[in-house]
């Protein structure tokens, strides 16, 4: 089996349509400030949690961040083992894990398509079942003792990250009746420093799950539901092999990703 380290990146990533519509929006300097209407209202019922977590008191602005808040950490020396970003390899006991093999990558880039490069990012997921190895994950489908879940890489010069791990199954939660989660992988983007941490999801084009998710559905805005979809990627698939998804993160401005912590 090709080590995930052998995967090449050819440079016509560089033309996708997602890096064309960012030049586009090069010319722009400054500052951009948060755009709130692109991110869903804290408290939105339909989304069951969100009721115990959303502020009921006005928000405090933090005026002066500590230089330990500003500063780091820094995880560009971090050392990886082996197989940190290879969740087909990293968790096996007795083989490989059961499910759709696939290649998650992107580029990790600021409002101004620069990238990001030496910044920690970390994913997690369901296995192909739709269950979680958590305490808390009580859900009917089984356990795969070669699947744990969950990777780790740090992006490189051009500001990729790559994994590569089985499709997630979608799965029930406590929320309505019969509500159902997209097959989805859950991202955390560090930044330049701990303050910066920011979380997402990752869901898979074509899944007709994405708009019947309660929580999808809190966006309330087409263009900002398309930044949390993987899209197919043919040409850095690998033959009787395994798919490959591209999920770009937009750390910043008009483009960016949705965070999910952010309110
Ligand atoms: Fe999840």
């Amino acid at each position: 089996m090709a080590p995930l380290s052998d995967l090449r990146f050819p440079n016509c990533f560089l033309e996708s349509p997602v890096r064309f519509l960012i030049m586009e929006n090069l010319h722009t300097k400054g500052f951009y400030a948060r755009d709130r209407r692109w991110h869903p209202a804290a408290l939105t019922p339909g989304y069951k949690t969100s009721v115990a977590r959303a502020p009921n008191q006005a928000l405090v602005s933090l005026q002066a961040p500590s230089a330990s808040e500003l500063s780091g950490p820094d995880f560009s020396h971090l050392q990886m083992g082996p197989h940190d970003n290879d969740l087909l390899l990293n968790f096996n006991n007795t083989g490989l894990p059961i499910g759709e093999r696939i290649i998650m990558f992107g580029r990790v880039i600021d409002q101004f398509g620069k990238p990001v490069p030496g910044t920690l990012v970390e994913m997690w997921q369901a296995n192909a079942g739709g269950r979680y190895r958590h305490k808390n994950d009580d859900y009917l489908a089984p356990l795969d003792p070669n699947f744990g879940g969950v990777g780790r890489c740090v992006t490189d010069d051009e500001g990729y990250y790559r994994f590569r791990t089985v499709k997630p199954g979608p799965y029930p939660w406590r929320n309505g009746t019969n509500d159902w989660r997209p097959a989805h992988i859950h991202v955390s983007v560090m930044g330049p420093s701990i303050s910066t941490r920011l979380i997402t999801q990752m869901y898979f084009e074509g899944d007709p799950l994405i708009p019947r998710c309660p929580i999808v559905q809190t966006l309330n805005n087409p263009e900002a539901i398309e930044t949390l979809i993987g899209v197919l990627d043919m040409s850095m698939s690998r033959p009787m092999d395994c798919l490959a998804y591209r999920f770009d993160i937009v750390v910043r401005g008009a483009l960016q990703t949705y965070f999910e912590n952010q309110g």
